[in-house]
């Protein structure tokens, strides 16, 4: 009896995607907390600033008035008219507000575009290392992730020709990318993003363009794969340069051709997003002033580590364009970065994300740094780091 409800409780194969380990560095630094331990926190992607005054202000006043109803499945008008505005004030681009969809973060928007995008079995690059949550997804949805490696050639970003000698071998029918990248914080300029979405476009390959750390450049300004390609299917997200991580609101800017399966795909997953945090998005665009400052903060901040960690001894990093990441390469003091961070969680009270969360090849060599913090807690990481290695 006990057997038969075993097998019928059985997870699915496809479910079985492995877990986020940043979770589990959290887990272990809350404990050192509750011990009393006081811990630097630089391990979750996350800004610790709130989200806009202006957000916070329209999200109360909808509250007050009470009824919170669901929205049209694509979002609410006013607000994706005031996404695709955004599009012409940062990207000198005019979107057509039609083909703006609003998501649930922009981990909505990666389900929406794979499922409109892709069938079971399709293969699917991704940078190495890369976002787990893309390989994972893909994966739990029957697709084939195949990761290519970057190199410093590269910037270590994704390019062209690492993606046509990928196709070569065995054809691809998408792929993501992402400039800033989670982790390395490096990006692509934009000869090199309009060179590889010719090559996938030339080849058949589908592009989706992870836009989430937009705003967040601090070498060169960003560009848009819209302003490329408007076959391209770019995700974008509330949550990091707006700082609205827990309201989960994202968009996409979709083709025309793939509107109606996104909108009968979101309608049928989530009928639609949280209305509040639309009323809030909305309002987030009229608090920009204060999100330059926040970013300002985390310019200074990445000055700090970037000074500051090699006199530490963490002297080899890949470019801190941009995000809030700084990659750094650990081998030097060790080969296996789940341990060492764990050792630097417990003996230096700093907690950083393994590498492994986001390379299986070569992660074990490399620490994600989170800078999204303050200034204070720059210096005094770098300040135990130092002391730690040099003990
Ligand atoms: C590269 C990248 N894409 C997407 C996400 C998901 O963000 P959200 O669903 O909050 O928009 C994250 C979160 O850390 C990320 O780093």
């Amino acid at each position: 009896m006990l057997d038969a409800a075993k097998k019928l409780l059985a997870p699915s194969k496809r479910s079985d995607v492995p877990p986020f380990i940043v979770m589990d560095v959290m887990a272990a630094a809350a404990q050192r907390e509750a011990q009393g331990a006081h811990i630097i926190h630089m391990e979750v992607g996350q800004p610790a600033a709130p989200a806009p005054a202006t957000a916070i202000r329209a999200a109360q006043a909808a509250l007050a008035h009470g009824r919170i109803g669901y929205t049209e499945t694509l979002g609410i008008a006013s607000l994706r008219a005031r996404i695709a505005r955004h599009y012409r004030d940062t990207y000198d681009l005019t979107v057509d507000p039609a083909r703006v969809v609003v998501t649930t973060g922009s981990s909505g928007g990666f389900i929406l575009a794979f499922l409109s995008l892709f069938e079971p079995g399709d293969r699917v690059a991704l940078a190495n290392p890369g976002y787990p949550p893309y390989r994972h997804i893909l994966s739990a949805l029957g697709c084939e992730p195949i990761l290519i490696e970057t190199s410093a050639e590269t910037r270590w970003a994704l390019s062209a020709k690492a993606l046509l000698a990928a196709h070569q071998r065995k054809p691809l029918k998408g792929v993501v990318i992402a400039s800033p990248a989670n982790p390395t914080g490096t990006m692509m300029d934009a000869d090199a993003l309009t060179r590889l979405i010719a090559v996938a476009e030339a080849e058949g390959i589908r592009v989706i363009s992870d836009e989430i750390y937009h705003g967040l450049d601090y070498a060169f300004a960003a560009e848009t794969a819209a302003n490329v390609s408007s076959q391209a299917i770019v995700i974008n997200s509330f949550s990091k340069y707006f700082c609205m991580t827990g309201w989960r609101v994202g968009w996409m800017i979709v083709p025309e051709v793939l509107l109606r399966p996104v909108e009968c795909l979101q309608g049928n997953l989530a009928i639609s997003v949280p209305t509040l945090a639309q009323v809030a998005a909305e309002a987030a665009f009229d608090g920009r002033d204060e999100m330059e400052a926040v970013k300002h903060g985390y310019e200074a901040n990445r000055r700090i580590l970037v000074d500051g960690l090699p006199k530490a001894g963490l002297d080899k990093f890949l470019p801190v364009d941009g995000a809030f990441y700084l990659y750094a390469d650990i081998s030097r003091f060790s080969s296996d970065s789940l341990d060492f961070a764990k050792r630097m969680l417990n003996e230096a009270s700093v907690a950083a994300t393994p590498g492994i969360d986001f390379d299986p090849v070569n992660g074990k060599h490399f620490l994600r740094f989170c800078y999204a913090g303050s200034a204070a807690e720059m210096h005094e990481a770098v300040g135990r780091i130092s002391n730690w290695l040099r003990r």
